[in-house]
């Protein structure tokens, strides 16, 4: 699977999550320490951006801003109602500054 860098840590501080778009898709990326975590921003269950929710660093969780739904964002997989689909998780690396995303072509 090829890595595509998509950015730079510069661009996202610690404990935080922000959109990063790939190949035309948009990724909710977040980031604690030098660990990273990748899945796609729209929640499964309508369209809201995962990426615009508020990000727990300590649980490694978002909740989707518009109904609430808590994701993993390591598995995407929700823990709370409504939504009951995972949305997709990547694998995200750093190398120094850069940030990678290994993304299915
Ligand atoms: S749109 Fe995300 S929980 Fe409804």
């Amino acid at each position: 699977m090829p890595s595509i860098q998509i950015g730079t840590l510069a661009e996202l501080p610690d404990g935080t999550g922000r959109a990063f778009t790939v190949e035309g898709r948009r990724l909710a990326v977040f980031r604690v320490g030098d660990e990273l975590y990748a899945i796609d921003d729209t929640c499964s269950h309508a369209e809201a951006s995962l990426s615009a929710g508020e990000f727990d660093p300590d649980e490694l969780c978002v909740e989707c801003p518009l109904h609430g739904s808590s994701f993993d964002v390591r598995t995407g997989v929700p823990r709370t109602l409504p939504a009951f689909e995972p949305v997709a998780a990547y694998r995200i690396f750093h190398d120094g500054e850069l940030i990678f995303v290994e993304y299915p072509e």
